[in-house]
């Protein structure tokens, strides 16, 4: 997501253009107040959850789950206008994406002319925006969806002003994980990257998946990790590696944003961003980022904990060839006794077997299975 844009500083908006325009990203929406603040852990109650949330700036009760939509950058780039930008909502709408949770429609970087205008505020570029954002925004809003827009870096200042804008604006902030953001991101913003720009390759995805874990503790509703947007369907990577992209996203409670074409879109792309079962995982009202459990050269294990007392389990092998991978119940989270069901995610089947100790199953390279296992006995 975005370039480092050569205008830095903290943005001025005017009363109007907060009410639109969405430095660092944020995004309208009116979602349902859940805000957590600060790094409670189990044990605080809720007058502690209420002391955090007084001693932090951003208290817009976004977020609850990872939020969903499209951004500009990934596929596009610079290459954007209000055209294209409208007929991304007609898009997202006609192929059902909409319904699934893609809501956020968001302009990233070059929206804007270099110069701002004589009262210091931002402008939408004559060439590409002739209309202006309100009208970009309001013909995205008549779809029921959301807008959202991309500024540089300036954390508290921005936060402040979207607090007066007079209704909640999703903050998505980026300072490309210089800082690292989680130990602080959630007192001003309701995600925050935690790593530098992905490109459309295995190695760069899975790095970035890599850079992401290390913060896991830190993602809770109201504020998440943010390993960059989603790459699927651009091309750069095979079937299987898109895949694993999506899935390693969804389990570790990533936004999920598209970033390819939504257009233009094959079967195999659909296949994967409209796999609701995996989106389900990402949505969970438990909110807990899964962790990388273990790790044998090229063969991992990530596992987290979902409602209902389920969990989910990725077996992804980073390696050359196929190869069988096992997940035992200590490593992820089971009882030792419990006797588990399992649903493959990519298949779209409940397994016949039923489980103890472990599950096992062989893996393609550069492909991963993904199951919920649920205990029954
Ligand atoms: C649609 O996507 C295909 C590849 O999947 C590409 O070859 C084609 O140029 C795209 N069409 C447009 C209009 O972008
Ligand atoms: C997996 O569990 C089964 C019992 O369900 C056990 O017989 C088997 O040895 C275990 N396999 C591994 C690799 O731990």
């Amino acid at each position: 997501m975005r370039r480092r844009a050569s205008e830095a500083g903290t943005p001025e908006i005017s009363p109007q253009m907060a009410a639109m325009v969405i430095p660092l990203l944020m995004w309208f929406s009116s979602m349902v107040m859940m805000g957590v603040t600060g790094f409670p852990t189990k044990n605080d109650n809720f007058e502690e959850l209420q002391k955090q949330l007084r001693r932090n700036l951003l208290a817009n009760g976004l977020g609850n789950t990872p939020p969903m939509g499209w951004n500009s950058w990934n596929h596009f780039s610079c290459h954007i206008d209000e055209k294209m930008i409208k007929e991304t909502a007609d898009a997202l709408v006609s192929t059902g994406l909409a319904k699934l949770g893609y809501t956020y429609v968001n302009i990233d970087d070059c929206w804007a002319e270099i110069a701002r205008d004589d009262k210091g505020s931002l402008v939408p570029k004559k060439s590409t925006f002739p209309s202006g954002i309100k009208a970009v925004a309001d013909y995205v809003h008549s779809k029921g969806l959301k807008l959202g827009i991309y500024s540089d870096a300036g954390y508290p200042v921005m936060t402040r002003a979207l607090m007066k804008a007079g209704r909640p604006i999703f903050f998505s902030l980026c300072e490309w994980g210089d800082l690292h953001p989680a130990l602080w991101g959630a007192k001003v913003g309701n995600s925050w990257r935690t790593t530098n720009d992905i490109t459309d390759t295995w190695e760069s995805m899975v790095s970035r998946a890599d850079m992401n874990e290390v913060y896991a503790e830190y993602a809770r509703p109201g504020g998440w990790n943010d390993p960059d947007m989603l790459e699927v369907g651009n091309g750069g990577m095979t079937k299987d590696e898109y895949i694993v992209h999506f899935s390693i996203w969804a389990i570790s409670k990533a936004p999920l944003l598209l970033g390819c074409d939504v257009r233009n879109v094959t079967k195999d792309t659909m296949e994967i961003i409209a796999n609701k079962e995996v989106i389900d995982v990402n949505q969970d009202p438990l909110g807990v980022q899964a962790k990388k459990v273990r790790m044998e050269g090229d063969l991992e294990i990530w596992a987290g904990p979902l409602s209902g007392y389920r969990v989910v389990v990725v077996l992804l092998n980073r390696g050359p060839w196929r190869n069988v991978i096992t997940a035992n119940w200590d490593d992820i989270g089971i009882p030792p006794e419990s006797v588990v069901q399992a649903r493959d995610l990519w298949e779209h089947t409940t397994l016949k077997n039923r489980f103890a100790e472990n599950i096992t199953a062989t893996v393609n390279s550069h492909g991963c299975k993904m199951y919920v296992l649920k205990p029954i006995s």
